[in-house]
């Protein structure tokens, strides 16, 4: 079923797991990341930045996933992560995404309230999930350098607070991962997401997942993630497979040569992470 954020993470809390949310960058990866979900039997968010939306067109993502969440029966979420402008959330929502992160974790805290109160307001009335963010999360997203200011935590009190006031459907908090951390592994705040999860009671995120130690996923699924976001780790091992490829082609050969084994690639991490995020442990196996 083509679906919302709400809905998987309720079904999450419920059965103590974490739905993975993919980034996709082009459309040619994403068909294998849902086929892996429909294998594990898991729900999926397919998440794409704003740039991605427009290149690839959030009419033609929302009809793919749509598509194939109906054909392959599998609960899927198509997401918008981390919007900063409420233009390009209104347009995702009116083209059918079921989820919207705005993202004012660089405002002013009281800004930062406002702003996300009215998404809310504006996806709600659509049926549409909202994710915020408290807290800077550091680290690059595509490339490109995400968090102007410092790393900041996220206050437990705040971010009870911040809840409140906004009505959101899951928040994405700082608790020391950072985007786009490949190379090496950061140390989660494990005693801040208890103390934030004592107090908090919606759905909450982790973003910068690849740069997360595995052993560290069940601490943080026991103790509210239920949203994991993971980019950089299918982004660096497609583009990978996909440079050996191309660089040993013959030019006329079919692109379907050189893209479908890196399709693949997203494929088996998909699967391995959701078996992870569901508590049923699949080795990864790369082809
Ligand atoms: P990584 O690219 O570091 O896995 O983070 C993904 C993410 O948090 C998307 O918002």
């Amino acid at each position: 079923m083509y679906t919302t954020l709400k809905e998987v993470t309720a079904t999450a809390t419920e059965l103590n797991f974490t739905v993975g949310a993919f980034n996709a960058h082009n459309l040619e990866m994403l068909p294998e990341m849902i086929r892996a979900a429909k294998e594990m039997g898991a729900p999926i968010i397919i998440q794409t930045s704003v740039d991605t939306a427009k290149y690839i067109g959030y009419e033609v993502l929302v009809s793919v996933v749509k598509t194939m969440a109906e054909n392959e029966m599998v609960d899927a979420v198509l997401h918008l992560d981390h919007a900063r402008n409420f233009d390009d959330i209104k347009e995702a929502i009116d083209q059918g995404y079921t989820s919207v992160m705005y993202d004012g974790s660089h405002l002013p805290f009281k800004e930062n309230i406002l702003k996300t109160k009215a998404v809310v307001e504006y996806a709600h009335k659509h049926g549409v999930s909202v994710e915020g963010e408290l807290g800077t999360i550091g680290g690059t997203e595509e490339g490109i350098h995400v968090a102007e200011n410092d790393k900041v935590y996220t206050k437990p009190e705040d971010a009870l607070a911040f809840v409140e006031a906004t009505g959101i459907d899951a928040l994405a908090i700082a608790i020391g991962t950072n985007h786009g951390q490949f190379k090496s592994k950061t140390e989660v705040n494990l005693p801040l997401l208890k103390e934030i999860h004592a107090i908090v009671d919606i759905p909450l995120v982790i973003h910068g997942g690849t740069g997360v130690k595995e052993e560290d996923y069940p601490e943080l699924i026991n103790n509210g993630i239920r949203k994991f976001n993971v980019g950089t780790e299918l982004l660096v091992n497609w583009t990978k497979m996909a440079k050996e490829s191309f660089e040993e082609t013959a030019v006329n050969k079919s692109l379907r040569y050189n893209v479908i084994p890196a399709n693949e690639v997203c494929h088996d991490i998909v699967k391995h992470k959701i078996g992870l995020f569901m508590n049923s442990n699949s080795p990864l196996q790369v082809r």
